[in-house]
C-alpha cells in the first residue's frame, strides 16, 4: 500500500516530537516534511533537538534526524505541494495559528490540528474519534466556505477534556445534567519539562491560562449535532471546572462529580465502561486502542506512573467510582496528555479521515 505523505508543522516542539516518535513505522503514514519557525529553518532536526537538550535523540531514525527544517509560513506552498496532509502543533498566537491553518487548507492541504484556534468555528469538526466520528460530515460545508476541493481543517479537542469526557460519554443515555471537574495537569501540557521549568519541582500552580473555559465549553461541541450547516453545541451538561498544574511529567488526571437525569446503579456504570466498544473499532484503525476505557477496582488507581502508557498511551483509565452526598456520584479518570491528548489523538483522527476518504 502506498503510504500517505505527511508534514508536521511545529515538529521541533513537545507535541511535534511526539508526532515524529509515534509516526515511526506507522503502517499508513510516512513523514516527508518537518517544519517549524523561521528560527529553525535549514537546520537539521538533530541540531535543533540537541540545542533543546532533548533526551533520547537516538530514538528517532537517522533519516529523520538528517532532515532539514522548513519554515511553516514562507515554505507553505512547497510543503503543501509535497505532502497529502499536515499535522499542526505550532505555538503561535490564536490569530496567527488560525490564519496559518486556513492558508494550508486553501492550498488544498488538509490540516489535522492540535491547536485551539479553530476549535470553536462552527464548520470545523472537533473530534474524539471514539465519541463523535460523525462530525466529519461537516467537512464539505467547510470546503464550500473555503472554496477548496481537498483542503479542510479538522481539530482534536484540548488535552484536559480527553481524560474525563470519554468516561462521561458512556453515561449520556442517562442524561448528563451537571458536572464538576478538577483537573491535575502535567507540565508537558505547557510544552515544558523539569529542566526548562525547575519552579514546578515541589510545586502546584493553581492556574492554567484559558484551560477552564476550554474544559467547560469543548465537551458541548463534542456532544453537539450538525444542523443547518453548522455544529450546534449541546445544552447540557452544565460543567464547572478548576484546572491545576501539578509536578508530573506526562498524564492529566481529573476528579469528576456528576449528576444524571435518570438513576443508575454504580455497578451498572462499571459494566458500561468496561464493555463500551466505540463504533470506530470496526474500522481497525492502526492507533485505535484495543480497549478505550479501563476501570480499576483498586482504591489507589489509576496512578500516573503505572497507568498512563496503557494501550500505548491511547487508553483512558478510570477508578474510585462511588456515590456522593451532593452529586449522584464521583470518580477519578486519567489519560496521557501528549499521546491521547495530543499527537496520538490527532494521528487517530487522521486515520479516521483517511478511512472515510476525506483525505485522498
Ligand atoms: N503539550 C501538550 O500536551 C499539548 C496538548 C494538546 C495541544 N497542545 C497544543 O499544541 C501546540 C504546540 O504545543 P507544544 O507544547 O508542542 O509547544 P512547543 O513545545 O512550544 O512547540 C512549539 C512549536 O511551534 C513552533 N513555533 C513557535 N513559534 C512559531 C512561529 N512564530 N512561527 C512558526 N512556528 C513557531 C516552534 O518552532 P521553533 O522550535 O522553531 O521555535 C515549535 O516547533 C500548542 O498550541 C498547544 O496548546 C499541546
Amino acid at each position: 500500500m502506498r503510504k500517505y505523505k505527511v508534514g508536521i508543522l511545529g515538529a521541533t516542539g513537545t507535541v511535534g516530537q511526539k508526532f515524529v516518535s509515534l509516526l515511526k513505522d506507522h503502517p499508513w503514514f510516512e513523514i516527508k516534511v518537518l517544519a517549524a519557525s523561521k528560527r529553525s529553518k535549514d537546520k537539521k532536526y538533530r541540531e535543533i533537538l540537541e540545542q533543546k537538550t532533548v533526551d533520547n535523540i537516538n530514538q528517532f531514525d537517522k533519516h529523520i534526524l538528517d532532515m532539514k527544517i522548513l519554515d511553516v509560513i514562507n515554505d507553505a506552498q512547497k510543503i503543501a505541494n509535497s505532502v497529502d496532509f499536515v499535522f499542526c502543533a505550532v505555538n503561535m498566537s490564536k490569530k496567527d495559528t488560525k490564519e496559518l491553518e486556513e492558508l494550508y487548507a486553501k492550498l488544498e492541504c488538509p490540516v489535522i490540528s492540535n491547536n485551539s484556534a479553530n476549535r470553536q468555528v462552527p464548520d470545523v469538526p472537533m473530534i474524539i474519534p471514539e465519541i463523535n466520528p460523525e462530525h466529519t460530515e461537516i467537512i464539505p460545508v467547510q470546503q464550500k466556505r473555503l472554496n477548496t476541493k481537498r483542503g479542510f481543517i479538522a481539530v482534536k479537542s484540548n488535552c484536559s477534556i480527553q481524560c474525563y469526557v470519554p468516561a462521561l460519554h458512556v453515561l449520556k443515555n442517562y442524561g448528563l445534567k451537571s458536572v464538576l471537574v478538577c483537573t491535575y495537569q502535567a507540565i508537558s501540557g505547557a510544552g515544558r519539562d523539569f529542566k526548562t521549568w525547575p519552579d514546578m519541582i515541589d510545586n502546584i500552580i493553581p492556574y492554567i491560562n484559558g484551560e477552564e473555559e476550554k474544559s467547560e465549553q469543548e465537551p458541548l461541541k463534542i456532544w453537539g449535532k450538525i444542523c443547518d450547516n453548522k455544529i450546534i453545541n449541546a445544552d447540557l451538561p452544565n460543567i464547572t471546572s478548576q484546572c491545576l498544574r501539578v509536578p508530573v511529567t506526562d498524564g492529566h488526571t481529573a476528579a469528576v462529580f456528576v449528576t444524571l437525569e435518570q438513576k443508575i446503579h454504580i455497578n451498572q456504570i462499571i459494566n458500561l465502561w468496561n464493555n463500551y466498544v466505540p463504533e470506530i473499532q470496526k474500522l481497525n484503525l492502526p492507533s485505535s486502542p484495543e480497549k478505550f476505557l479501563t476501570y480499576y477496582h483498586e482504591e489507589d488507581m489509576p496512578q500516573i506512573k503505572s497507568a498512563r502508557e496503557i494501550y500505548n498511551g491511547m487508553g483512558i483509565t478510570i477508578g474510585r467510582l462511588r456515590s456522593d452526598s451532593q452529586y449522584d456520584m464521583k470518580f477519578v479518570s486519567m489519560s496521557h496528555n501528549t499521546v491521547r491528548g495530543a499527537a496520538g489523538g490527532a494521528i487517530l483522527l487522521a486515520e479516521l479521515l483517511c478511512a472515510k476518504n476525506y483525505i485522498s
